[in-house]
C-alpha cells in the first residue's frame, strides 16, 4: 500500500513563529504554567484543540464571499438547513454560534434540579451546561473504555446495562434525555458502534426517553464504523451518518469540528414543542432562527464543510494521520490510549509519570514540558480539568484517568509537523524521571482548567 497523502494542495500559508527553549521557559512561567494562558504566537505546533482550528477549503472561502447576510430568510440559511437535514433527517435545524450554545438552549429547557442526564462521557462544556441547571450529568462508559491500555474497536460505547439499571433506579420521569457523544472526546476520541447506538435507542424507547447525539465528530465516527463494524464496509459515509442520526431524536453539534469551520454549531430536533421552545430561547440569546448567532457567510461555510467532511479520501487521511502520530509514540514506548482515537492522541499520564500522584497533576507536568522542549501545546484532561474536592476534607477526588490530549487540527499540519511533534514528545519521555509535579495557586469555581495558575513542586 502506498503512503496515504494529504488529499489537498496548499493554496495559502500561515507562517509559524519560532522561539527558543529559554524564551519558552519564561513564557510558561508568566502564563502560570498553564498553556491555555500562553499567546498562540508563542506556540510552534498547536495541538490544544481540533475545535475551530480547521483550514477551510477554497470552496468554503468562496462561500464566505457568497454568503447572504439578510436578517431573515437568508439563502445561506436554506443551504445550511438543507445540508444538515440531509444528514440528520430531523425536522428543525436551529443554528447556534457554537456547540455549547446549542447545549445551553437545550439543557435550559429540559434540565432542572433533581434530574439526571446520562452520556457515554460528557464533554466538559456539556457537563457544565447540564449542571448549571441543577441536573446531574452522569457518565456510563463501557468498562473497556476506562482502561487506556486495553484495545477494542469501539471504546466509546455506552454501557447499555448500566443505562437501564440507572433509568430504573432514578425513574424515567427524572431523565429528560439520554445522550451519546460521537466520537467520545473525553474518553479518548474513541468511536461508538452503530450496534451500541441501536441498543441504547432500544432502552430509550422502552422507557420513552429521547436519545440525543452530541454529534461534533459524527463523520470521524462514521468512518470508524465503516472500517471496523461488520456490514458497513460497502456503505457510503453519508448513509452511515444518516443511519446514526436515524436512531436519535435530536443532536447538538459544534460545527467547529466535523463541519470544518472556525465557528458555528446547531441544534437538530424532531419534536415540535421542544423546537418551538428552543427557537424562542434562541431569539433571546443567539439571534433570529435563520441565523442564530452566525453570519450568513458562516452558514455557507458550514454547509460546504459538511459536504467535504464526508469525503472518504479526507476521512482516510484524517484518521490515518492521527494514527500515524500514535504509532510513532507507541513505538517509542510512550503509553497512550489504544488504539489511537479519531481527532487526537491521548497520553496516559499515569503510566508516563507513575511517580507523580494525581494530587500533583502528572498531565499538567507533561503539558508544560512538551511546551518547553518543543513549543508543542497540548491539553491536560485529568485532575486539573475534571478533579473535584471532597467538601468535608478538601481532598482531591481525581477522575478515573489522567490524560494529555494532543488534538490534531483538520487539514492544518503536514506529515513533517507531526514527525516533529513525535520527536519532541519522545525527548520529553526520555527524561521523564526529572519531571516535577504542580500545585494550583489560583482556580476559578467552574471550568478551572482555562484560567488556573500553577507552581512547580520543589
Ligand atoms: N461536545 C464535545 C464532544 C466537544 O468536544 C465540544 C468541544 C463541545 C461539545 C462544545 O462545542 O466548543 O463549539 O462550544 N470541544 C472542544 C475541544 C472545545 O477542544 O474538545 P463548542
Amino acid at each position: 500500500m502506498k503512503t496515504i497523502i494529504e488529499p489537498f494542495k496548499i493554496k495559502s500559508v500561515e507562517p509559524i513563529r519560532f522561539s527558543t527553549k529559554e524564551e519558552r521557559i519564561k513564557i510558561l512561567e508568566n502564563a502560570g504554567y498553564n498553556p491555555f494562558l500562553v499567546k498562540a504566537d508563542d506556540v510552534l505546533i498547536d495541538l490544544l484543540t481540533d475545535s475551530g482550528t480547521s483550514a477551510m477549503s477554497a470552496k468554503q472561502w468562496a462561500g464566505i464571499m457568497d454568503g447572504d447576510e439578510s436578517y431573515a430568510g437568508s439563502r445561506s440559511f436554506y443551504r445550511f438547513e438543507e445540508m444538515v437535514k440531509k444528514i440528520t433527517g430531523d425536522k428543525f435545524i436551529i443554528p447556534t454560534h457554537q456547540g455549547r450554545a446549542a447545549e445551553k438552549i437545550l439543557f435550559f429547557i429540559v434540565g432542572s434540579e433533581g434530574k439526571f442526564i446520562p452520556n457515554n462521557t460528557h464533554f466538559d462544556t456539556t457537563r457544565a451546561n447540564i449542571e448549571f441547571t441543577g441536573t446531574e450529568a452522569v457518565d456510563l462508559l463501557v468498562e473497556v473504555g476506562k482502561h487506556p491500555e486495553q484495545r477494542a474497536d469501539f471504546k466509546g460505547n455506552m454501557d447499555v446495562e448500566a443505562l437501564e439499571k440507572f433509568i430504573k433506579e432514578k425513574g424515567p420521569e427524572n431523565i429528560p434525555l439520554v445522550m451519546i457523544t460521537v466520537t467520545n472526546n473525553s474518553g479518548g476520541g474513541q468511536p461508538v458502534s452503530m450496534q451500541n447506538i441501536k441498543d441504547v435507542k432500544q432502552v430509550c424507547q422502552k422507557y420513552k426517553l429521547p436519545l440525543f447525539l452530541d454529534a461534533c465528530r459524527f463523520a470521524e465516527n462514521a468512518y470508524f464504523i465503516k472500517k471496523r463494524e461488520k456490514g458497513y464496509s460497502d456503505k457510503s459515509i453519508l448513509s452511515i451518518c444518516q443511519e446514526m442520526f436515524s436512531y436519535a431524536d435530536g443532536a447538538t453539534m459544534s460545527a467547529k469540528k466535523d463541519a470544518l469551520v472556525n465557528i458555528g454549531g446547531f441544534l437538530s430536533l424532531n419534536d415540535d414543542e421542544l423546537a418551538m421552545k428552543c427557537r424562542n430561547l434562541l431569539i433571546v440569546t443567539e439571534g433570529f432562527p435563520t441565523y442564530g448567532g452566525l453570519a450568513g457567510r458562516d452558514l455557507e461555510a458550514v454547509a460546504q464543510g459538511l459536504e467535504e467532511v464526508m469525503d472518504e479520501h479526507y476521512l482516510q487521511y484524517r484518521i490515518r494521520s492521527t494514527e500515524y502520530l500514535g504509532e510513532k509514540m507507541m513505538d517509542a514506548g510512550i503509553p497512550i490510549i489504544e488504539p489511537p482515537g479519531g481527532h487526537a492522541i491521548y497520553i496516559d499520564a499515569k503510566r508516563f509519570l507513575p511517580n507523580i500522584p494525581p494530587q500533583h497533576f502528572p498531565g499538567q507536568s507533561i503539558v508544560c514540558e512538551i511546551y518547553i522542549d518543543g513549543g508543542v501545546r497540548g491539553v491536560e484532561i485529568g485532575s486539573v480539568m475534571f478533579g473535584k474536592y471532597n467538601k468535608l476534607t478538601g481532598e482531591l477526588i481525581p477522575p478515573p484517568m489522567e490524560l494529555v490530549r494532543l488534538a490534531i487540527p483538520r487539514r492544518v499540519y503536514t506529515q513533517s509537523h507531526i514527525d516533529y511533534v513525535a520527536e519532541v514528545i519522545i525527548e520529553t519521555y526520555k527524561k521523564r524521571n526529572e519531571l516535577k509535579g504542580y500545585e494550583i495557586i489560583y482556580e476559578a469555581p467552574m471550568l478551572r482548567h482555562f484560567t488556573a495558575r500553577f507552581k512547580p513542586m520543589k
